[in-house]
């Protein structure tokens, strides 16, 4: 942490009374959004790069989506609407929860909100405080551990290993439970290791949170981009909807990720002071946007099952590609769209080695570190792109391996 008074703003040489509150020096980021920042800068300078580090669909939102927003704004959703999200709205979303998860939450238990990403934020700033503990996938997305530590509980990772299919351990998590435990957060399938839990891994994680009395954040925002297996949700056994915070939404499953539309099923405990949160920061989700929601969970479903189709076809191309270049292995993810190849073999740390990527040979990935400790040796491979933009990437990285073995 830094000490507050370097934060001090310092104009023309007169300091500023600005300082930033403590949380601000624990905050982390996504680094996703500065890998396309430096991409963005080499291709002003007429570089050719290929974009691996995209974190969503490259498909456009389905049309029929597209018409009941349109529809809604003609009709007048122009307005505010109730902070928690509009009725119709959460009954289709729980009839969808409930049907694909079997997990019994009801259309009171569900908040809409601009994103998946504010039921994160939600979560930890209503249940975690200095003192409390929780625990984390590492690697994982990045916003868990920033979370975390912002609200000033102590973030405990717990490893994911290559050779465990980066799922969780079970026998380690037991390890780091303690009695200052309060959450534990999952994600299956992952960002970024395209993990995906099984039922016996999920039976036993939800046989610790109920001895140790845990809330469970469980991040199913990748539910539907599933590629071989189950999707078991941790909601859907005996007594865990009533401690696990199901977060969900619209930007992976319909590629709506500009429209910004998420929602989180909840404990009923949980609704009054999370739907606060809502109004005292966005008021409400876009209205017009929450229509097209409705039209998104109960419209023609097959342009999402082409989206999955197209992921299947991508991932055997990049995993099978990464495969034969000397000096990288990869495993076979099973959900998500991201491989996370290991090419610790190059000697080099993996925030370099992306760098060098970049850099040299015009691809675009993210360092396996912006997901943890734990990424060191990995780096992380978005295919949610055309089959050309894989061949190229491939094509540059056996370039790459080439020049540093
Ligand atoms: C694991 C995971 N959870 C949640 C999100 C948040 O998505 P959004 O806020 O667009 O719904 C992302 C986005 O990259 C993600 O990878």
């Amino acid at each position: 942490m830094w000490d507050i008074k370097d934060v001090y703003l310092v104009t023309k040489g007169t300091p500023m009374p600005i300082r930033l509150a403590a949380g601000m020096h624990r905050i982390g980021t996504e680094t996703a959004f500065a890998v396309l920042a430096r991409a963005r800068e080499l291709e002003a300078q007429g570089r050719s790069i290929v974009h691996m580090q995209i974190g969503e669909p490259d498909f456009d939102t389905p049309e029929h989506i597209i018409q009941a927003a349109i529809e809604a704004l003609q009709q007048g959703w122009t307005h505010y609407g109730p902070a928690q999200g509009d009725p119709e709205l959460r009954e289709a979303i729980a009839s969808y929860i409930v049907s694909t998860r079997q997990a019994p939450y009801t259309a009171n238990q569900v908040i809409v909100t601009p994103g998946g990403k504010p039921i994160m934020f939600f979560a930890m700033l209503a249940l975690l405080q200095p003192g409390d503990e929780a625990i984390y996938p590492d690697p994982g997305f990045p916003i868990y551990g920033s979370m975390i530590e912002y609200t000033g509980a102590t973030a405990v990772p717990i490893q994911l290993r290559e050779a465990n299919e980066f799922r969780v351990d079970v026998d380690e998590l037991r390890t780091l439970v303690t009695p200052r435990t309060r959450l534990l957060i999952l994600n299956s399938p992952g960002n970024p290791c395209g993990n995906v839990l099984t039922r016996s891994d999920i039976e036993a994680i939800a046989e610790i949170a109920l001895e140790h009395d845990l809330v469970v954040l469980a991040d199913e925002i990748y539910a539907e981009l599933l590629y071989e297996g189950e999707h078991v949700s941790i909601a859907s056994l005996p007594g865990m909807a009533e401690r696990t915070i199901l977060l969900d939404g619209f930007s992976k499953t319909f590629a709506m990720t500009g429209w910004r539309m998420g929602y989180g099923l909840v404990p009923e405990e949980l609704v009054g002071p999370m739907t606060t949160l809502m109004v005292n920061s966005a008021s409400c989700t876009n209205v017009a946007a929450q229509r097209a929601g409705i039209a998104a969970l109960t419209g023609p479903w097959e342009p999402v099952h082409a989206f999955l189709e197209a992921f299947r076809r991508r991932r055997q191309l990049l995993v099978d590609g990464l495969n034969e270049i000397p000096g990288v292995t990869c495993v076979m993810p099973h959900g998500a769209f991201y491989a996370f190849p290991n090419v610790s073999l190059f000697g080099m740390k993996s925030d370099e080695l992306a760098g060098k990527l970049l850099d040299e040979f015009g691809v675009a990935a993210v360092s396996g570190t912006s997901f943890g400790a734990a990424g060191e040796g990995y780096i992380r491979l978005s295919y949610a792109t055309s089959d050309d933009n894989i061949r190229e990437a491939l094509t540059r990285i056996a370039s790459a391996s080439a020049a540093w073995s």
